[in-house]
């Protein structure tokens, strides 16, 4: 079985200024490293690798234009004080909703049921073990009003994600092109 995502990935200028923000002193915290980044638009989870082919196929007949995308600001999942995940967020955007959609229709056919819980577009920078740091509040305070040149979605990936004691390593198995307006 393959551990499989649906994301859309960074530029490189975008995820040297995420690497920026992160602290390797921080204690208990797993950073994600620079070149992991990416947006999730679906987790699928353990699939057999003979069903691929079946998922390229569904997900090359999305035609989403390409679109900006604007990173902005930082927060936490799922409260401050329970803290697990420290991620930076993104302007709202309606054709990131629509490639998000595209993505869970074009997917439910084989079997993929969408999570329940509304869809939250971040960026994950890091995951905590335990208690969150003391550092942490000081971080969103200061990363409020985190601001990065928007840049250009022009595709998404496939993405297949293997599990490490560093943590997880992502691995594009294969590209999806959105269409240039
Ligand atoms: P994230 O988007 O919050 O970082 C691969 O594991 C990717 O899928 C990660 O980026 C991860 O979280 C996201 N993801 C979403 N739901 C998940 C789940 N139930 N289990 C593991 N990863 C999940």
């Amino acid at each position: 079985m393959k551990r499989l995502f649906v994301g859309i990935p960074l530029p490189t200028s975008i995820r040297r200024e995420l690497a920026r923000l992160q602290d390797p002193r921080w204690p208990a915290t797993r950073w994600v490293r620079e070149e992991q980044f990416h947006l999730t638009l679906q987790f699928l989870g353990p699939t057999e690798p003979s069903r691929i082919p079946l998922l390229v196929e569904a997900l090359s007949e999305i035609t989403v234009p390409s679109f900006p995308l604007h990173i902005a600001g930082t927060g936490v999942f799922p409260s401050l004080q329970r803290a697990r995940v420290l991620w930076a967020g993104l302007h709202p955007s309606t054709i990131l909703q629509e490639l998000h959609q595209a993505v869970i229709t074009h997917l439910k056919p084989l079997g993929y049921e969408p999570e329940k819980r509304p869809f939250h577009p971040h960026i994950t920078l890091a995951r905590f073990k335990g208690p969150a740091p003391p550092e942490l509040e000081h971080f969103l305070r200061t990363n409020h009003d985190l601001d990065l040149p928007p840049f250009t979605v022009d595709r998404f990936h496939l993405y297949e994600s293997n599990l490490h004691r560093q943590g997880a390593r992502y691995k594009p198995l294969h590209t999806f092109p959105l269409v240039t307006r």
